[in-house]
This record gives C-alpha cells, sequence and structure tokens, in this order.
C-alpha cells in the first residue's frame, strides 16, 4: 500500500495558551470513486497526536459507471431486447419551444428454447427499469410544460403513452413493449450520458425469474442550435432575445410573420407536421422534417452538417462498428444512406414522407434482405425474430464501436455480431441458414 502524507498547518486560538503548531497526517490510499463523484480515505496516524487539525478525507473524482461484465445465458429462455431507433432526441427545456419530448421505446421478446423455438407472449409478466435512473422530473422541465404543450397533464415521471421509468411492459402479438418512457440522458448522480441501460426481468406467473437481459436505451439532448443561433452565432441576425430558443423564435417571428415569442411554450409540431409525434400540424405548411432540412440547406457556406442538430459530435449516434454503415472518422456518414441536407429536402418535394419511409437494407444489400414497404424496425425475419432482435436498432447495428451495446450479443453468443448462434435459440443442431 502506498501512503501519503500530507501537512497541513492549523491555529490553535490564544485562549488555549498552546503555540500554532503544524499537524501531520499519514493517510491510507484513496478509496474507489463513489456513483456521488466522491471518494474517501482514512486518516491512519497524526503527529503530534495532541493535534487537532482538520484532515482531507473525502475530494470529488469522476464515477465512470463500469462495464457490465457479461455471463453467458444458460436456461428454458432466451430474452432479447432492444430500442426501436438507435437514438431519440429531446429538447433539454420546455419552457419556451419543443420539438421532440422524453419519449423512448423499449421492445422485448422472450423466446422459449426447444427444437423449434416458441415465441411467448403468455403466462410470463415482463419488468423494466432503467440502472441507476429513477427519476427525470428533476432533470428536465418537461412535466411544468406538458399541459400548455401537448394539452395532457401527466403525474411527474410519467410518459406520454402511460409508461413511467420502470415497471410492467405490455404483451403485443409477439412481443413486449413500453411505449414512450420518458428517460433523459442524466443518470441519478446528474451525469450525462447518452447511453442509458435498461435492465429486463422475466417473471412466470409464480414470480420464479426465468430470464433477464440488459440493453441500452439512447436519448441525447444534443442538439446543437446554439453552434448558429445562440447570441452572436452566424445565424443570429444581430437577434439577442434572452435565449438561445428565444432568438430561434424571434428569428422564425421576423422570418415568417408568426408570432411564436408571444405564444411561449411552442410546439412546433403543432403547425409543422410530425409523423414521429403523429401530429398533422397544418396541412398548408412544410413538415417540420421539410422546414428544417430544406431552410438549412439554403445557407451555402453556412449550412450545417447532419451532426449539428443530430446527436452528435459528443453522442456519436451512428456507431455501428460495420464497415461503411457506421461513422468513419470524424464523419457520421449519414449520407451515404439518406443524401445530403438539399436529397433530404428533395426527396420530400417529390413525396418521401417522413419518418414512414427511409433508407433499406436492400438498397445496398441484395433483394433477399427488403422488407418491403414495412420500416426495418417494424419487419421480421427468420422464425418470427424482429430483424432488429439480431441485428439491433439502425445506427447501433451489431456489432457496435459502443461496447455497451455489445454487452447483449456477447452475453447471448459470446461475440458482439449479428446473433447468429443457433444454440442461443435451438436445443438441436438445426440445418439450414438464418437468411
Ligand atoms: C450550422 C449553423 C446552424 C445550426 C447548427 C442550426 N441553424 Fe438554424 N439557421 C441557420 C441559419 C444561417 C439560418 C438563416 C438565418 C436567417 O434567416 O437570417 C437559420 C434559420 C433557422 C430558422 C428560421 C427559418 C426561417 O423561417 O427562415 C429556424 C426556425 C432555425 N434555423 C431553427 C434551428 C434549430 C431548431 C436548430 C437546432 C435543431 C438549428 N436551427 C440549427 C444556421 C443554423
Ligand atoms: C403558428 C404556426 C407555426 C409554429 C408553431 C411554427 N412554425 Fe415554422 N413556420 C410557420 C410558417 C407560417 C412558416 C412559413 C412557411 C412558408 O413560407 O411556406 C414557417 C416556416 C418555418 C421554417 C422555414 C421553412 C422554409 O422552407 O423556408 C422553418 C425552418 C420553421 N418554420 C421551423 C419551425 C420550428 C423549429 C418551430 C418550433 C420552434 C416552428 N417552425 C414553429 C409557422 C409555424
Ligand atoms: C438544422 C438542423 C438539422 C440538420 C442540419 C439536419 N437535421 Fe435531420 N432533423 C432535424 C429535426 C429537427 C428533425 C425532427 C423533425 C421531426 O421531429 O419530425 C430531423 C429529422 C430527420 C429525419 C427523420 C425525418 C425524415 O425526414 O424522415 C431524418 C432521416 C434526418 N433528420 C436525417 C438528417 C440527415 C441525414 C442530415 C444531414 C444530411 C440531417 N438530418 C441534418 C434537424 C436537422
Ligand atoms: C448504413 C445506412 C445509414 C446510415 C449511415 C445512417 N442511417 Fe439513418 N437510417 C437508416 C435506415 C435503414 C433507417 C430506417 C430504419 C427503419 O426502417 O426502421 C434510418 C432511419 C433514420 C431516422 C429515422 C428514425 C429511425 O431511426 O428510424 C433518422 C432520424 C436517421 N436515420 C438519421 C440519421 C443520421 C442523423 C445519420 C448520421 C448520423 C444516419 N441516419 C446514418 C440508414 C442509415
Ligand atoms: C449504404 C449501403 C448500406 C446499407 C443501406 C446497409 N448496409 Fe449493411 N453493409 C454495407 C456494406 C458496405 C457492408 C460490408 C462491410 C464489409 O464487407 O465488411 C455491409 C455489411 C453488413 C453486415 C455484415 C455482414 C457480414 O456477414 O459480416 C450486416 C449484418 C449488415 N450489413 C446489415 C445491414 C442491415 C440490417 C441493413 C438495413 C437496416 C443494412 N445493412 C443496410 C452497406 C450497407
Ligand atoms: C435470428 C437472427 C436474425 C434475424 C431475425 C435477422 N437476421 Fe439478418 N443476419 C443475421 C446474421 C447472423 C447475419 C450475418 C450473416 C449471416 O450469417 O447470414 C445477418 C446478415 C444480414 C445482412 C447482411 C447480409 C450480407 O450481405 O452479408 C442483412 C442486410 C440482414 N441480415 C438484414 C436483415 C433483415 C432486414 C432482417 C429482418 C427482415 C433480418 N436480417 C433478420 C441474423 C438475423
Ligand atoms: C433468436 C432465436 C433464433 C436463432 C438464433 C436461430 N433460430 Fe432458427 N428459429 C427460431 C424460431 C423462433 C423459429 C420458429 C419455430 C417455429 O416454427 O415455431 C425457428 C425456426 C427454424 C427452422 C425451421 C424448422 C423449425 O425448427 O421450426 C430452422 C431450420 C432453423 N430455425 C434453423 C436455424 C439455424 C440453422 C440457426 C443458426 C444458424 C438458427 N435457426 C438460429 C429462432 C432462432
Amino acid at each position: 500500500m502506498v501512503f501519503c502524507i500530507v501537512i497541513s498547518s492549523y491555529t490553535l486560538s490564544a485562549a488555549d495558551g498552546h503555540r500554532s503548531s503544524t499537524c501531520t497526517y499519514t493517510y491510507s490510499d484513496w478509496g474507489a470513486c463513489q456513483p456521488n463523484n466522491t471518494q474517501i480515505r482514512t486518516v491512519l496516524s497524526k503527529t503530534p497526536s495532541r493535534c487537532t487539525g482538520t484532515p482531507v478525507t473525502t475530494q470529488y473524482c469522476n464515477y465512470v459507471s463500469p462495464t457490465p461484465t457479461p455471463t453467458p445465458t444458460s436456461g428454458a429462455y432466451t430474452v432479447i431486447g432492444w430500442n426501436d431507433l438507435g437514438m431519440h432526441c429531446m429538447n433539454s427545456e420546455f419552457k419556451e419551444m419543443a420539438i421532440l419530448p422524453p419519449y423512448n421505446n423499449l421492445k422485448v421478446q422472450v423466446l422459449q428454447k426447444g427444437q423449434s423455438p416458441k415465441i411467448v407472449t403468455s403466462g410470463i409478466t415482463v419488468e423494466y427499469s432503467i440502472i441507476n435512473n429513477t427519476t427525470s422530473s428533476n432533470k428536465t422541465d418537461f412535466w411544468q410544460y406538458v399541459q400548455q404543450l401537448f394539452g395532457v397533464a401527466l403525474a411527474p415521471d410519467m410518459g406520454l403513452a402511460g409508461k413511467g421509468l420502470s415497471g410492467k411492459m405490455t404483451a403485443v402479438n409477439d412481443h413486449f413493449e413500453a411505449i414512450g418512457i420518458p428517460i433523459t440522458p442524466y443518470d441519478d448522480q446528474f451525469k450525462w450520458n447518452p447511453y442509458q441501460r435498461a435492465s429486463v426481468t422475466v417473471k412466470d406467473l409464480t414470480g420464479k425469474v426465468i430470464g433477464s437481459t440488459e440493453v441500452v436505451i439512447p436519448v441525447s439532448d444534443e442538439l446543437n442550435c446554439g453552434k448558429c443561433h445562440a447570441t452572436g452565432g452566424v445565424a443570429s441576425g444581430n437577434i439577442n432575445a434572452g435565449s438561445l430558443e428565444s432568438n430561434i423564435l424571434t428569428l422564425h417571428d421576423k422570418n415568417n410573420g408568426t408570432n411564436l415569442m408571444g405564444s411561449r411554450p411552442v410546439l412546433c409540431a403543432s403547425c409543422h407536421s410530425d409523423n414521429a409525434l403523429g401530429l398533422t400540424g397544418n396541412p398548408a405548411l412544410p413538415s417540420l422534417s421539410r422546414a428544417m432540412h430544406g431552410r438549412h440547406s439554403e445557407l451555402g457556406a453556412t449550412s450545417p452538417g447532419c451532426y449539428d442538430c443530430h446527436p452528435g459530435p459528443k453522442t456519436q449516434c451512428n456507431r455501428s462498428a460495420i464497415e461503411g454503415m457506421g461513422s468513419v472518422g470524424t464523419n457520421p456518414n449519414c449520407e451515404k444512406c439518406h443524401g445530403t441536407l438539399q436529397q433530404l429536402a428533395q426527396g420530400l418535394d417529390n413525396g418521401r414522407i417522413p419518418w414512414v419511409q427511409e433508407p433499406s437494407c436492400a438498397q445496398c444489400h441484395d433483394s433477399g434482405f427488403s422488407t418491403g414497404t414495412a420500416l426495418y424496425k417494424n419487419s421480421k425475419g427468420h422464425g418470427g425474430v424482429y430483424c432488429e432482435a439480431c441485428h439491433n436498432s439502425s445506427h447501433a447495428w451489431y456489432p457496435s464501436k459502443n461496447a455497451l451495446d455489445n454487452v447483449q450479443p456477447i452475453k447471448l453468443q459470446g461475440n458482439a455480431g449479428p446473433i447468429g448462434k443457433c444454440a442461443v435459440c435451438h436445443t438441436n443442431t438445426p440445418s439450414g441458414e438464418i437468411h
């Protein structure tokens, strides 16, 4: 053990009748950094023995939550969870404007292993919680403004679709889901991390745990509008309205003759349709996707890149390790599948429906991987298992560059690739292939 000697001086009051003297402490090593970002040590000895100074036994440290060590699954059931999107975006403040609320979707399939594995949705309950992230209402002002923005009153920490930060998942046909979990990227120590983790537990009707898993539930508030719209930025137009949001609303009012400043808090989708929220807006106006991508594509040299609004240089939402599909160096690589800002806007003008028609696997892989007109996130493949169960959500396709995403496949099959070991679900050695 390494001891460290620290000298601290102190002064005794005149009433003690003693002279000033110096206290020397011998400390133990610092302990491990705790989740509350502090570490402690103890005083092993002090000299002279009668001294009464104040030893320093706690200090700030940067707590890093441990990467869980996967243990191989055994047992009669296989539990696979996933998030429907590789990243959910949210505003962190709603006092003035709202693009997207906290709203995350968790899905799970439970398979009973066998020669013909069975997808199970009855006779079991599936519960979820978010690890070290048990409240949201103290991390965003969403619940103060939800009534004005969305017209519903919600209890703190309750989501827009009736699910909270933990609870029972709902059985739907061939899977379980919890829709609209109002998770934020701040854990219980207020540490920012867009890769929060959900813990899923499956029980039989006697309450016995028969399976479990852990899966990333991603959420980020890294929207970066301030890079240009903050006062003094290239897009501020000499506006200094007191906050970033006020600057944007003032600019919008100036350019379009609206009165958003007088209507705060403003839900953009109340006028610009948004299929992510299922809101039709004013059909005479461009959709929010068309308005945002279109207007920002006309700006020449000041045009933003995808990571200027989508999360982002810190979050790195496009994180698959598959070559050609994830980011390439610092380039998020979005354009390879989605096209440029101009092409996004043009595509929408040519009739693409935002959020409903997106790039497909078959545009690069062969037609055997086509999901037809259905979104990848809603499609199923081998044995009725969802594509996302084996491949993970878009932008986080297995294997991922983020070790947290890989925890589940490593636990199931010992490697981070798409779920491909027959023994994850089959108890025999079946012939044939997955695709
Ligand atoms: C890389 C710079 C950049 C980023 C990042 C950026 N913008 Fe802009 N934005 C601009 C510029 C430049 C304009 C045009 C300013 C003008 O009209 O004077 C603009 C215009 C706008 C307008 C006015 C549209 C109109 O009616 O003409 C809105 C609203 C807007 N941005 C919202 C946002 C939001 C919300 C974000 C973040 C999600 C964002 N912008 C991120 C550069 C940026
Ligand atoms: C009260 C209705 C209303 C609300 C709410 C609203 N807008 Fe608009 N927006 C408009 C109108 C009207 C236009 C002008 C449309 C046109 O010229 O076709 C516009 C235009 C825009 C444009 C420029 C589109 C283009 O192609 O030039 C952007 C960008 C935009 N809005 C973003 C936003 C954002 C971001 C929000 C939320 C902070 C928002 N809007 C909220 C009514 C609204
Ligand atoms: C100025 C900010 C801004 C920039 C830059 C931006 N986006 Fe977006 N994007 C948004 C916003 C805001 C939404 C959410 C709109 C909604 O909620 O409907 C969105 C939604 C989307 C969607 C889903 C809606 C749809 O049209 O299907 C896609 C896909 C998308 N963006 C891709 C991109 C790509 C690719 C780039 C870079 C080429 C990019 N975005 C750059 C602001 C931006
Ligand atoms: C390898 C191709 C590929 C790349 C690279 C890519 N995307 Fe996507 N993106 C897709 C596919 C495929 C979907 C549709 C998934 C579905 O159908 O469920 C999608 C969907 C989306 C959506 C709609 C919501 C969702 O997740 O389904 C947004 C927003 C989006 N992408 C933004 C981006 C941004 C921003 C980047 C870069 C940071 C990016 N994409 C990079 C293929 C890609
Ligand atoms: C922009 C083109 C593009 C799109 C769109 C695309 N991929 Fe890929 N994908 C690639 C490339 C390129 C490779 C080959 C990389 C290599 O050879 O290592 C690849 C490889 C893969 C692999 C690894 C195959 C193996 O055997 O190692 C998987 C899995 C995969 N893609 C899944 C998907 C899924 C699922 C989708 C749709 C959600 C999709 N891809 C959409 C370009 C694309
Ligand atoms: C039971 C797990 C499983 C399911 C379900 C599944 N896949 Fe795969 N997929 C894999 C594995 C494993 C691979 C790696 C290559 C292989 O073994 O064929 C793969 C490979 C791929 C590839 C890359 C093929 C190439 O070019 O090398 C694409 C694209 C793909 N899958 C798309 C899909 C789509 C779309 C769905 C849903 C309709 C789907 N997968 C459902 C396990 C699955
Ligand atoms: C994620 C779970 C999963 C994985 C991994 C998986 N399968 Fe399956 N497989 C299923 C399910 C579910 C069925 C549907 C059983 C039924 O028909 O009810 C199925 C059915 C089959 C069938 C049809 C006959 C039957 O037994 O019902 C074959 C053949 C098969 N799988 C082969 C394979 C092979 C080979 C692999 C490994 C390369 C594999 N599977 C990996 C889940 C899986």
